[in-house]
């Protein structure tokens, strides 16, 4: 249907849009100590009805309190009990499951819900960090760098500087610092956090059902995963933090979040805090063009070979499938996330977006003369640099995929190679020595735990393969020093050789060397001959790279300053870095493409049907169907009598979001972020709005899973509650 519009309604209907423009803006990934009046007028024209200082707030309990940081910034979790219990994503937690599973006992496929607090599991390495303070430290830091110095002196001097202040706000203070990096060096700001060591794992939903869909929905939309689980965070008797210890006690947070069963509906306002890890929103057109080429096609294929050769044994054996569970999920989550950005690249046109940026740039400079000698040389001099590099970033790319994070053997040789160096050092200091022996063997267990050699022996064949064949002649080991003469430039040959006889690659052989271990034995070890071989040849390269990086970044340090000279009303957020950030949006439906239109929410119908359209993929335990088909919902069921399973808002999260509490306009939590969707793949390096979605699991999802189907009430009683009716 077409309609005639007069001027006058052409003209206010602009303005309209103009309006709906400037509210809608909802990206950014925002520093919520540093919320501009802009942004909070934004969210509460979205809906959010809580003042600014319970959001952020140093001298009382804030909704900053509850959201924690796990291990430093890879998942985000928060608190819903005055009991430190943590809620956050399955996914999150997988590799702690994983630790504690068996053949005989797989939490991993059965799951696993804590009767009570003396079956909480300890997660050894399992740390939760609450931000306590932020100083903004740049002036300490920038008025002291003399004009002019290298990249490098200047990277030694900012990290001189930073060590100092670390030590005198610890000192200061009994709380951990760190100096973080915001705009490519061009801000500092010290956090100050305090860091929890004790954490159990209380509840994680067999892996079905925590991972419905498995990688065939990974990054995807409609989906129908419960990716949550709990944990619970312990502190010594006094609230402090303390390593594990069975006199600790159930952390008494300053906040915790209140849980709504109100649900959502379109356009309803929604926040996410959490800790984005890593984007590239400034990066130039060289840039991109290099992940596109170069990096991305590079991962693509070699995880594709390493996980299919995996992939046959877990299909063949049990105790397999447990030990690769946790490998083969990151290796894959990133396999796909690398296919997924490159697509985005070509549909987005996101190279050519990038030149159109840089041209605006330039012709800026050319209407500015005053400032083409503070930046003129910024682009050209990313070009020259890119076209060096191509080659180095191959051969890193390379060298890390199929050797350093290719078969295990790389690591326990690298955990060998610092023990040899350790053994050479303490000659004549038995008791270091038996520290260090101890330190070894338990890292070789745990890398042990997880391996099965044959499996690692055929990784190990098809890697160094890949490497001989993709990486120029000059830039990798020689074969005359990888192979023996016997070996005859075979890759199986020499893999049967190093995996029959490295006393790394047997438990029993390594037992049996660790009651006489010797430098002249290890240095003599075909599997430590061969990854010194290697890492000798790409050390060459890995610090010519270091110094190309170095350049780059000082050069996108400056490209960053001169667009916001460019665009002076322009407010910028800083990329993602691992430190807590706020994204606010809307719950909305989306167009995947033309003629095609995704609700905003699913339901354990279409669960079901998943199900019995592809068994191959979709299953979940036999009880747990019997309960869905029944239907009997709850307080839990949308006014439709529906379960709500998943809903997809349009908040500008990454990774390090997962497990991010979504909270409605009075702050309570609705849901936790879990992914993005396939075609958003591309938003790490360029918002792609009205396409990049945060796809959350709908906390009511949670709760009828552990009140119904685990039983676990006594978790249930913890949190509290509003079952205001909608
Ligand atoms: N893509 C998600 C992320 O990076 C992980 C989802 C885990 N699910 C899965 N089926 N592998 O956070």
């Amino acid at each position: 249907m077409q309609i005639k519009l007069s001027f006058i309604q052409l003209f206010l209907s602009l303005l309209v849009i103009q309006a709906s423009i400037s509210v809608k803006a909802d990206e950014g990934m925002w520093l919520p100590f540093k919320l501009s009046q802009q942004n909070y007028q934004k969210m509460q024209a979205l809906g959010l009805n809580i003042p600014v200082e319970q959001i952020f707030n140093t001298s009382a309990p804030s909704l900053k309190d509850a959201v924690v940081s796990l291990n430093n910034g890879s998942c985000t979790g928060s608190f819903i009990s005055n009991q430190g219990l943590l809620i956050t994503n399955h996914h999150c937690v997988l590799s702690d499951v994983q630790y504690h599973s068996s053949v005989s006992n797989n939490y991993l496929e059965n799951g696993f819900w804590a009767a009570d607090y003396g079956a909480e599991l300890p997660i050894p390495g399992k740390t939760a960090s609450i931000l306590i303070d932020v100083i903004d430290v740049t002036e300490k830091i920038l008025n002291v760098l003399p004009f002019g110095i290298s990249e490098q002196y200047r990277t030694y001097l900012i990290d001189s500087i930073s060590n100092e202040l670390v030590d005198q706000y610890q000192l200061k203070t009994s709380y951990t610092a760190e100096i973080s990096h915001f705009y490519q060096g061009n801000q500092f700001i010290l956090l100050l956090t305090e860091v929890f060591e004790d954490v159990r794992l209380v509840a994680s939903p067999p892996s079905s059902i925590g991972q419905f869909g498995k990688d065939e929905d990974n990054w995807m939309w409609p989906r129908h995963s419960a990716d949550f689980a709990l944990l619970r965070v312990y502190s010594a008797p006094d609230g402090k933090p303390a390593p594990y210890n069975d006199k600790n006690v159930p952390y008494q947070p300053k906040k915790i979040l209140n849980i709504s069963l109100k649900g959502v509906e379109k356009d309803n306002f929604t926040m996410v805090m959490g800790f984005p890890g890593s984007t590239q929103r400034f990066l130039s057109s060289y840039g991109i063009q290099e992940l596109e080429q170069v990096v991305n096609p590079v991962i693509k294929e070699v995880r594709g070979i390493k996980q299919s050769i995996w992939e046959t044994d877990m299909q063949r054996n049990s105790a397999i499938k447990i030990q690769y569970a946790s490998k083969f999920a990151e290796s894959s989550n990133y396999w796909k996330y690398a296919i997924g950005q490159n697509l985005a690249i070509r549909s987005r046109n996101m190279i050519e977006n990038r030149r159109e940026l840089e041209s605006r740039f330039t012709s800026w400079l050319s209407q500015n003369p005053e400032k083409v000698e503070k930046y003129g040389y910024i682009l050209p001099s990313l070009a020259v640099i890119h076209t060096f590099k191509t080659s180095l970033v191959k051969t890193g790319v390379i060298t890390m995929e199929t050797m350093i994070s290719g078969p295990d053997l790389f690591l326990l040789a690298l955990e060998a190679l610092y023990f040899k160096s350790q053994l050479e050092e303490i000659q004549g200091q038995p008791e270091i020595m038996e520290q260090a022996l101890e330190e070894f063997r338990q890292s070789i267990n745990n890398i042990h735990k997880d391996f099965n050699s044959n499996l690692d022996q055929k990784v190990f064949s098809a890697m160094l393969d890949y490497y001989r064949k993709n990486i120029a002649d000059s830039l990798r080991a020689p074969d005359n020093e990888l192979f023996d003469l016997k070996d005859k430039l075979n890759s199986n040959a020499l893999a049967n050789r190093i995996y029959a006889q490295s006393v790394l690659t047997n438990p029993k052989r390594f037992e049996q060397f660790m009651t006489k271990p010797d430098a002249d034995k290890l240095q003599n070890d075909p599997a430590l001959l061969f990854v010194s071989t290697v890492m000798n040849h790409f050390a060459k390269s890995f610090f010519m790279m270091e110094e190309i990086d170095a350049q780059t970044d000082g050069l996108m340090r400056q490209y960053i300053l001169a667009l916001t000279d460019m665009n002076p009303d322009q407010e910028f957020y800083p990329d993602a870095n691992s430190s807590l950030r706020l994204s606010f949006g809307t719950v909305q439906p989306y167009s995947p493409r033309d003629g095609v239109k995704y609700n905003y929410y699913t339901t354990t119908r279409g669960l079901l049907q998943k199900i019995r359209t592809s068994p191959q993929v979709y299953q979940i335990p036999a009880d747990f169907e019997k309960m869905l088909i029944k239907g009997e919902f709850g307080t839990y069921a949308n006014s439709n009598g529906q379960m709500p399973v998943c809903f997809v808002s349009n908040n500008d999260i990454t990774g390090g979001n997962s497990g991010s509490p979504v909270l409605n306009g009075d702050g309570e939590l609705i849901g936790l972020a879990f992914d993005g969707n396939w075609e958003g793949m591309g938003s790490d390096l360029e918002y792609m709005d009205g396409l990049q979605m945060c796809v959350n699991v709908d906390i009511r999802y949670v709760l009828f899973i552990l009140d119904k189907y685990a039983g676990l009430q006594r978790i249930i009683n913890e949190m509290s509650i509003n079952k205001t009716e909608r």
